[in-house]
């Protein structure tokens, strides 16, 4: 075989069986797509050409062997088939091998629809964003809501108001990158002249009345100022913003968070955001205790955008995780055919091999 018949044969493969074909030879194989695989692949042969050649020929011929399955969707009664026009109610019912009773799986095209851009609607703050801004007038504020619930847009709104007011704010975030991505969110709402950053990496308009910067960077800039030494004026701070602020509890970066809320300057507001606090009022009443003003605690745990579940096989086919389009918490019976068909393949792809 030359070559080109060897990477033409290679390419009519399907990509499980070239990653098994890949171990041992290719490190990390996973992490390649089809054409990448084969041209690694190619690359590993000139090593020992005959004995690719032979494993890739073992490994054909135990496919054309192996039962192959039968897709899902040609499995199913025929009413199955066009279940996107059944309402969910008149579903038929099953009952699988454990004797659990269930509607059909939701179909890959059911389980995405809804995903995409909604339509533009007007502006309406929730309740709690509405709720934390005033709070924020009187008091320092801890925010712990879900993932996606808005609270740049409490940031957003605190800070405009403080900036009203001529006062400073200061932004801080666990990661360059999200100080990079905020420095230029914030810069296309306030204008470029009025936010500022520093980083380790970065350092621009560090007089602005915003100032983005790592909680790292803010820490040293408090110890500056405990020592004298300092070149943003705190002064005129107004409000600090924690992004992320459940790093509180992280056993080795915390500490920078704990020291950073304790030399704060008093006359500065507080405003803590995070989506994933496990104890949030222990650490508004720890505020208040050692602040000279109160905090107030803005909590909810109801999803604005709800979390789908699915599984993308490394030979990238993607299938819902569950039979229902939510996540069935406590019900691990209810995975999904398809995803317990793909995990088993893989499983057999990727696992000592049992056939030789
Ligand atoms: N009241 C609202 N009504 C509709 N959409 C909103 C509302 N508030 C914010 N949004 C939109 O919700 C999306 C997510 O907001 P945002 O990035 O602020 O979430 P977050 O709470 O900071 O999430 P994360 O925990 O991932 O940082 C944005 O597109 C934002 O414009
Ligand atoms: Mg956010």
């Amino acid at each position: 075989m030359n070559t080109h018949e060897l990477e033409r044969l290679l390419m009519q493969q399907p990509v499980s069986l070239l990653h098994r074909l890949a171990r041992g030879r290719i490190s990390r194989h996973f992490r390649s797509g089809k054409r990448k695989l084969v041209d690694l692949l190619l690359q590993a042969s000139a090593e020992n050409r005959p004995g690719l050649e032979s494993d890739l020929q073992t490994l054909i011929d135990e496919r054309a062997q192996r039962p192959q399955p039968v897709p899902v969707e040609k499995t199913r009664p025929p009413e199955a088939r066009s279940r996107q026009a059944v309402p969910a109610t008149s579903r038929p019912h099953r009952t699988d091998d454990h004797g659990h009773h269930h509607e059909p799986p939701v179909s890959l095209h059911e389980w995405l629809s809804g995903i995409g851009v909604p339509p533009p609607q007007p502006f309406v703050p929730d309740a709690w964003q509405v709720e934390a801004l005033a709070k924020l007038a009187e008091t320092d504020v801890v925010v712990s809501v879900p993932t996606g619930s808005g609270k740049t847009y409490v940031a957003i709104e605190a800070t405009a108001r403080a900036m009203r007011e001529n006062r400073t704010v200061i932004y801080t975030s666990p990661l360059k990158a999200l100080s990079n991505t905020k420095f230029t969110e914030f810069s296309r709402v306030f204008g470029p002249g009025q936010v500022g950053i520093l980083t380790g990496d970065r350092r621009e308009h560090s007089q602005a009345p915003l100032l983005i910067m790592t909680t790292e960077i803010l820490r040293n800039l408090l110890y500056d100022a405990a020592g004298g030494e300092i070149d943003v004026r705190l002064d005129t701070l107004g409000l600090v913003i924690m992004d992320e602020s459940q790093y509180l509890a992280d056993p080795e970066r915390g500490v920078v968070w704990e020291e950073t809320l304790i030399f704060c300057p008093s006359q500065a507001r507080l405003l803590l955001l995070s989506a994933s606090i496990g104890n949030p009022q222990d650490i508004a009443d720890w505020l208040t205790a050692i602040r000279p003003s109160p905090c107030s605690l803005i909590r909810h745990t109801k999803r604005s955008v709800p979390l789908r579940a699915g599984y993308l096989h490394p030979n990238e086919k993607l299938t819902p995780l569950f039979r229902t389009a939510g996540i069935p918490y406590g019900q691990p019976h209810l995975l999904h055919p398809e995803a317990k068909r793909l995990f088993i393949e893989y499983e057999e792809e990727t696992g000592p091999s049992r056939s030789r």
